[in-house]
């Protein structure tokens, strides 16, 4: 039988999702020692991890490459795409915010404010829905240079411990939601390997999520 192929997103949320697989008694080894590699087997488990950057899991996951991920709620909000999420997992508890240095005013009177993000879509949704015409910015990662550089006036961001706005002379002003980690699985393959995922999903909401 063809192993369940399961994307992990890389970063501060692999360990996390290691000990997740860990705990529901698959193999802890092939997580250690695995330098540069991107795919690992648990052939024993009938699995195979994909390691892959945020935005990708779910790109993964929506076309069928993979049948199951784990991936933070800021990008399953940000893009549009077919997964089932089946768990909320409670790891990489972290909120949207919007942030700015300390001068910064919503109205400024003159001109549209910018909004820099690595999430545009959520930046636009937040902003539209409180009624206000910004615009946005799209920047691919250390987004809180943006206001820095003058880039932007705000920033619409993933806020974890705050040091990287403390450290950058930024703050919160509006906490727009929660997010935390989900397993997402492939529609189709939610169909065809129901039985395994089935006892995958079983085996980690038996782990008090
Ligand atoms: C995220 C986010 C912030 C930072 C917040 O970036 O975009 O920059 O983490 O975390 P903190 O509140 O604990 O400081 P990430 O580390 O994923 O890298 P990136 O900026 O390159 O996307």
């Amino acid at each position: 039988m063809k192993p369940i192929r399961i994307a992990l997103t890389k970063g501060r949320l692999l360990k996390d999702a290691e000990k997740i697989f860990e705990g529901i008694g698959y193999n802890p080894s092939c997580f250690h020692n695995i330098g540069r590699k991107l795919i690992l087997e648990d052939k024993e488990n009938g699995v195979e991890y994909i390691l892959a950057k945020a935005f990708d899991v779910l790109t993964y996951v929506d076309s069928g490459a993979c049948d199951m991920g784990i991936v933070g709620k800021d990008v399953l909000m940000e893009l549009d795409k077919e997964f089932y999420e089946v768990l909320d997992l409670n790891i990489g508890k972290c909120i949207f915010a919007l942030a700015a240095p300390n001068n910064f005013k919503m109205d400024n009177g003159y001109r549209r404010i910018k909004i820099a993000s690595k999430y545009p879509n959520v930046a636009k949704a937040y902003f539209h829905k409180k009624g206000q015409d910004v615009e946005v910015i799209k920047i691919n990662g250390s987004v809180e240079l943006a206001p820095i550089l003058g880039v932007s006036d705000a920033i619409v961001d993933i806020v974890e411990t705050g040091d990287t706005l403390r450290e950058n002379g930024l703050n919160v002003v509006d906490k727009i939601c929660d997010i935390s980690a989900r397993l997402i699985v492939n529609k189709a393959s939610m169909k065809i390997n129901r039985e395994k995922i089935d006892e995958i999903i079983g085996k980690i909401e038996k782990l008090n999520y």
